[in-house]
């Protein structure tokens, strides 16, 4: 038996509040965390890691099923969910486990869906027009979305200079 246990201690002790809140994640969530993990290991210049985070991002993102009903309405449906209630539920637990990281990241994170938020309604009103003659960005570091042909010379979200970002679509 292992130090600190005694024979009547088989219960699990209870789980936090928190942790009843957990459900298993998507192939395509495990897929985006991996995808994460690895830019973090880049920014370590762990570059073996990286690549091995790379390779569970892209093995899990086969894996995800392909979505055939998702429509404009699903998308702002869950980007209102997630400024609703997500932001600020993961906000108030971050800040009882005073995680300043988790804190920015989300503040960054919060900062981006409002924007993309921004950019539908935009689009429920423009249509394709809003995309013509123009170039689409995201920053990589944060998911900023940019529409337009003049780059910023620095994220306006995470301040990372304007190489970062990734030119979508044609
Ligand atoms: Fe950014």
């Amino acid at each position: 038996m292992p130090e600190g246990q005694s024979a009547g201690s088989t219960a699990a002790p209870a789980a936090p509040a928190a942790e009843t809140d957990l459900k298993p994640l998507t192939a395509a969530e495990v897929s985006a965390l991996c995808s994460n993990l690895a830019k973090g290991c880049e920014k370590q210049y762990r570059a073996e890691l990286a690549e091995a985070f790379m390779g569970l991002a892209a093995w899990f993102g086969g894996r995800e099923r392909t979505v055939t009903d998702a429509s404009f309405e699903q998308l702002l449906e869950r980007v209102n969910a997630d400024l609703d209630s997500g932001f600020p539920a993961v906000n108030a637990v971050s800040r009882q486990e005073g995680d300043r990281g988790a804190l920015r990241a989300l503040a960054w994170s919060e900062k981006v869906t409002r924007i993309l938020k921004s950019l539908l309604t935009r689009y429920a009103q423009e249509g394709e027009a809003m995309l013509a003659d123009t170039q689409v960005y995201v920053c990589t570091i944060c998911g900023f979305v940019y529409v337009g042909n003049d780059l910023p010379e620095v994220c306006p979200v995470c301040k990372v200079p304007n190489f970062k970002f990734e030119k979508i679509g044609g």
